[in-house]
């Protein structure tokens, strides 16, 4: 496959995947927050975004592959040795934080510490969902605007 089919779908991976923790975050959240108490959020909020997480397991599977073979086809390894390449780092930590959640740490036990959490403190727990959002959405949205700019040249660290 050409790199720059690669490229294509890794953006529009993103795009999907980011752009839906958006709407979760910025929308959806606020609004469980608004029409529920407390201890009926996380089960209101759970169920509603049980299609998103399905859906963010296969950007964020595309978006893995995508990036991999773009780093293998242009020979961008050593790009993970100097801090100036930090997007690469930042688009790679991002990645990573989502693939555990969604793979491993969400159908493992995330899901069933939340519910339990959630029935003994559920404004605690509520206000970390709203925390943990507010932080991947950040991350992404830094990963997407150091990428742009880094991959046309431009360290917008150093900028
Ligand atoms: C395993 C994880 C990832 C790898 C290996 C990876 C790899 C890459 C590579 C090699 C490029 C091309 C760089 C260049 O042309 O110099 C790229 C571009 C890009 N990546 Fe990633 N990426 C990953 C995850 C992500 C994530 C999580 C995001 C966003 C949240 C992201 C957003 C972007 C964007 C916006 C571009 C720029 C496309 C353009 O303007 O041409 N990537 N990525």
């Amino acid at each position: 496959m050409m790199p720059e089919v690669a490229r294509a779908l890794h953006v529009v991976a993103v795009v999907l995947w980011i752009g839906g923790v958006g709407m979760v975050t910025t929308v959806l959240l606020p609004e469980v927050r608004r029409a529920h108490e407390p201890a009926a959020r996380f089960a209101r909020f759970h169920a509603l975004e049980r299609r998103f997480a399905r859906q963010a397991r296969w950007t964020v599977a595309l978006a893995g592959l995508s990036g991999f073979y773009m780093v293998w086809r242009y020979d961008l390894w050593d790009r993970f040795r100097s801090a100036d390449f930090w997007w690469m780092h930042a688009m790679l930590a991002t990645w990573l934080v989502f693939a555990l959640m969604l793979f491993v740490i969400e159908p493992l036990f995330l899901d069933r510490a939340m519910a339990r959490w959630s029935a003994t403190r559920p404004q605690a727990a509520w206000r970390a969902v709203e925390a943990l959002h507010g932080f991947l959405l950040a991350l992404g949205l830094i990963a997407i605007a150091g990428a742009v700019a880094g991959s046309h040249g431009v360290n917008l660290l150093a900028w």
